[in-house]
């Protein structure tokens, strides 16, 4: 069994300060702060009085283990604004009101909130909410345009039905989309993929049949996206190639979809010609129905059975010219080993991830996946059932252990 330790969560053990200001979606920063908490990361909350209105003090003490400072003149800390930001990895304003952007952009320092995030050297994310015509507002829209300008992320508004009744923009985003906005920030300035371009396949191809049916496979994409999951959270821009699954788009990252294997081809080429990587997790269909129907096939009088001539489609990665360091595949229900080693040179890949898609918790559909890595150097490295997320952080290890210097 190969030596490793797995990497679940990217904000284990990440020092989070979560300012939260005074807007009525001031509950679901409770949320927000629990769901830190459950990914691993220290929690510590600082608050507006008017937020103190929306939600008590409290429930974010209850739900992060940990003081929350409203008035620095009342903290146990003396100097509190500099010591909460000084251990911050990175600060979350969640809900940022259209008060506290202002404040922000332009220095000012009149609550917990924007001292903290004054003092701080940390990357800061801000979560807007408020009445879409305050964030419409040119004065709001300014202050936002500064804030970028100086490297703050924003994640939302949202558009939807806001507390005044009204709908548009302003919603403040939901729970999930802060969470991938803030490792996005944390990978983008400390991950060690920073500055790459890596592109990733996931899903099934279908191919028609006739207007209603495809030749398909199981595959939901999972492995994919956790794959683009991962390398976005170590700092790459990714590139998810994904044919028709039923998976929320990782935030931050680019995604194209693709139904057929001659649509994943192009998609393909267009996206590697500047790749430092190309990982092919995707199931594309080995044959495709020669001569699709225009029409639905119907059956006729005393009909038994059906024979549909198939084709070979062209093998994508094969086709690939280049891609950088080029990682596939096999999915493999016998003889493992064997087929693998067979594929490294045929698709010209770096190293090849193979998976008994017959194994329990392995392959298609499940959150975890048991894989051997056989390398073009004769090296093989096998590895325990592990989350889908984990064995992705094991193959971008070996991808950066390959990539060339960045120019
Ligand atoms: O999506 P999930 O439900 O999470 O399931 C994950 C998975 C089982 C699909 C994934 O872990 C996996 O094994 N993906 C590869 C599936 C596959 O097509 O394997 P293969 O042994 O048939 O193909 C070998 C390699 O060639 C693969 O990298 C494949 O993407 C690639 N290929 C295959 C056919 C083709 N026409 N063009 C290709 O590039």
């Amino acid at each position: 069994m190969a030596d490793f330790t797995p990497r679940d969560h990217p904000l284990q053990d990440r020092h989070i300060v979560l300012g939260v200001t005074g807007s009525i979606s001031c509950y679901k920063a409770a949320d927000l702060a629990s769901k830190l908490r459950q990914a691993g990361a220290a929690v510590e909350v600082v608050m507006t009085p008017a937020a103190a209105r929306f939600i008590a003090p409290l429930t974010f003490k209850s739900l992060t283990g940990r003081d929350v400072v409203v008035d620095m003149f009342e903290a146990a800390e003396t100097e509190a604004h500099v010591e909460v930001a000084r251990r911050a990895d990175a600060m979350v304003i969640a809900p940022a009101t259209a008060d506290c952007l202002a404040s922000l952009a332009h220095g000012l320092a009149g609550d917990m909130v924007a001292l903290t995030a004054l003092a701080t050297a940390a990357p800061i994310l801000v979560a807007p909410a408020m009445d879409s015509q305050m964030w419409e507002h040119p004065a709001t829209q300014e202050n936002v345009a500064t804030l970028r300008d100086r490297g703050v992320e924003v994640v939302g508004p949202m558009i939807g039905r806001l507390a005044s009744g009204r709908s548009g923009p302003g919603r403040l985003a939901e729970v999930p989309e802060i969470l991938g906005a803030l490792c996005q920030l944390l990978g983008q300035r400390t991950g060690d993929l920073r500055g790459r371009h890596i592109v990733v396949s996931a899903g099934p191809t279908y191919e028609p049949i006739d207007p209603v049916r495809f030749v398909g496979n199981r595959s939901t994409g999972k492995m994919g996206f956790a794959i683009a999951e991962a390398a976005r959270d170590r700092g790459a821009f990714v590139t998810l190639v994904a044919g028709p699954v039923a998976l929320e788009t990782p935030w931050g990252v680019h995604r194209v979809d693709v139904q057929t294997v001659a649509e994943m081809l192009v998609a393909l080429e267009q996206a590697t010609a500047d790749a430092d990587a190309v990982i092919m997790s995707a199931a594309p269909a080995d044959f495709r129905p020669v001569s699709p129907a225009d029409h639905k096939i119907k059956k006729a009088p005393g009909q038994e059975t059906l024979a549909i001539e198939l084709t070979q489609n062209p093998d994508i990665i094969a086709s690939l010219p280049g891609g950088g360091v080029r990682v596939g595949f096999a999915a493999e229900t016998r003889n493992l080993a064997d087929y693998a080693r067979q594929k490294l040179p045929a698709k010209r890949l770096h190293f090849i991830v193979a998976n008994d898609v017959s194994a329990p918790g392995s392959g298609f559909g499940t959150e975890t996946n048991e894989v051997v890595i056989f390398h073009d150097d004769g090296r093989v490295e096998e590895f325990p059932l592990l989350s889908k997320y984990a064995v992705a952080h094991l193959i971008l290890d070996r991808v950066l252990e390959r990539l060339q210097p960045s120019a």
